[in-house]
């Protein structure tokens, strides 16, 4: 029986990449159980899969970021995480708490990394003129989308992309990288 290692994966939305995750996770080999699901939005459509596949979930409230970050802590020293994936996580976390899980906290970002940290990314692609964009998964850090990058993808932009068309692209390249890193990373 391969040992997963127990993980959990923060969402704020849809969660296209956390069904990915899910999905992968239920194959043998896959190195992450994902044990519990953390939302800072109750209404993240990403907590359908949740139920769905019967993994554990809770909502915490991000207005004060302090008691989310300890509210969060709490439920993952419980369910001994020791891995966390952040998928659309739309909140920055402090120092403090990133300092807890080391370089054990891995994001996905829609774009090629170190071009376009933050939002609107493929809007910044177009208005640039670049001929790729991309995703990268990389892990975090105290600073915005700056931490080392585990891999990239590329996707081609072409005549007449549109910030709709080139997101739909990328979304599907996401959920391929996202998997294929964390075997990679803990094969
Ligand atoms: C994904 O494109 C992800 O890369 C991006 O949000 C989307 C979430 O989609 N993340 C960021 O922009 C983080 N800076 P999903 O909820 O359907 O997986």
């Amino acid at each position: 029986m391969v040992k997963k290692i127990a993980s959990c994966v923060l969402i704020s939305g849809t969660g296209s990449n956390l069904k990915s995750l899910i999905k992968s996770s239920r194959e043998y080999t896959f190195p992450l159980k994902i044990k519990l699901i953390l939302s800072n939005n109750n209404k993240a459509y990403g907590l359908r899969y949740a139920k769905k596949f019967n993994i554990p979930y809770k909502f915490f409230n991000s207005k004060n970021k302090n008691l989310f970050e300890r509210n969060c802590l709490k439920e993952l020293k419980k369910k001994k995480i020791k891995i966390l994936c952040l998928d659309g996580f739309m909140k920055i976390l402090s120092k403090n708490f990133i300092k807890v899980f080391g370089n054990k906290i891995l994001n996905i970002h829609p774009s090629l990394l170190p071009k376009y940290k933050g939002l609107n990314t493929h809007k910044k692609a177009l208005l640039n003129n670049e001929t790729y964009s991309g995703c990268t998964v990389h892990f975090v850090n105290a600073k915005l989308d700056s931490g080392s990058i585990i891999l990239q993808k590329k996707v081609k932009i072409i005549k007449n992309e549109t910030e709709n068309s080139l997101q739909k692209k990328i979304l599907i390249q996401e959920h391929q990288l996202y998997p294929k890193a964390i075997r990679l990373l803990f094969r």
